[in-house]
């Protein structure tokens, strides 16, 4: 018999802990069958923008927005919408959870906390099983200091907790100056789990043109060495889901990430690289690797998270002193 797979992320039961996450892939009816067919335990839409849904100028709905309490606030969001935007996103919303048996995630992504984040409460009436709040942001002013963008991070966190009862996960960046405290800042403000983590897309440079080109890339599998760090810090260490994003391409680098201490893996470029049937190769071969070991995923997932593997260190600067030491003496 194979493997049981069954995970539990952000308190929704899965079939199995690989997730697709928000890319071209989930934005399709078509592509999202064919990812349900591959046995994906659950997916992340492509996110709707703040500066989508913050700005243009179509007429308020009625029939769009519900909030009793704050219902002139609501009204003077609703007449800066992007109307048409919106309603395609939350028929997207509609289509996929109708289509699939899987648990649907939508995706919102924004950094202020202003009226847009009531397009949650909107998510949650179209059906999505949960909200990914993507908060990626490129801090370029100079005098904005390390803690005030975490308490604008925080207030925006809040926002949409308020808004809405299905559970939310936060994709966030390692960049933060004191990451546990803000993954666990996070748990206090009552979130249900934690994708690790944003990938940047880095701008290039065009030397023949001498101009800046977009540098947009897939990922490749050694991007995943950061999330595992901070995941095998993370378990054990704060009682959210945690979810690795980033570099996950193969087998391995799914077994890598729950051996560290995911709930769930989730990918994006390998299935867009490789095509949707990767996929259910990744599904195959965890369920392998979890049948060659004589092991369960319960048994498997965090084993080599920081509390539990027994050499605390090689997840801290003890480890970077002793590599880059052992480099040093080579030469
Ligand atoms: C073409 C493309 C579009 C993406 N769009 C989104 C998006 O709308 N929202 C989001 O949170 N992440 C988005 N991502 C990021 C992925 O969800 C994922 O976190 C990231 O690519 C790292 O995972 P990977 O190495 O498996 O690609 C996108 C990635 C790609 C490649």
């Amino acid at each position: 018999m194979p493997a049981d797979l069954t995970t539990t992320y952000l308190g929704l039961t899965l079939e199995c802990p690989l997730v697709a996450s928000s890319s071209p892939l989930t934005g399709k009816l078509e592509s999202l069958r064919a990812l349900a067919e591959q046995g994906v335990g659950a997916v992340v839409l492509p996110s709707l923008f703040e500066e989508e849904v913050a700005n243009g100028d179509g007429p308020p709905s009625d029939a769009l927005w519900h909030a009793d309490e704050h219902a002139g606030e609501a009204a003077s969001y609703m007449a800066t919408v992007d109307r048409d935007h919106l309603d395609a996103y939350l028929d997207l919303v509609r289509d996929a959870r109708r289509e699939l048996e899987i648990p649907v995630v939508a995706s919102l992504n924004g950094v202020t906390p202003g009226g847009w984040t009531r397009t949650a409460e909107l998510l949650q009436e179209a059906g999505a099983d949960a909200i990914e709040l993507n908060v990626y942001a490129v801090e370029t002013d100079p005098y904005a200091s390390g803690a005030s963008i975490e308490e604008r991070m925080l207030r925006l966190v809040l926002a949409v907790r308020r808004e809405v009862r299905v559970p939310l996960a936060v994709k966030l960046s390692p960049y933060y100056t004191a990451f546990a405290n803000v993954a666990h800042r996070l748990t206090d403000a009552r979130v249900d789990g934690l994708v690790l983590f944003n990938r940047f897309v880095q701008p290039d440079v065009d030397i023949g043109a001498i101009e800046v080109a977009p540098g947009f890339e897939l990922s490749r599998p050694e991007e995943l060495r950061v999330a595992l760090r901070w995941l095998a810090i993370l378990r054990g260490r704060v009682d959210v889901s945690l979810a690795a994003t980033g570099g996950i391409h193969t087998t391995e680098d799914a077994v890598k990430a729950i051996l560290v201490g995911a709930d769930v893996v989730m990918t994006a470029s390998a299935l867009l690289r490789e095509g949707i049937g990767r996929l259910g190769d990744i599904r195959t071969g965890l369920a392998a690797w979890l049948d060659e070991h004589e092991t369960s995923l319960a048994v498997a997932r965090g084993r080599l998270s920081q509390i539990a593997c027994g050499n605390p260190r090689a997840y801290e600067r003890a480890q970077y002193v002793e590599t880059v030491g052992a480099a040093n003496a080579m030469r």
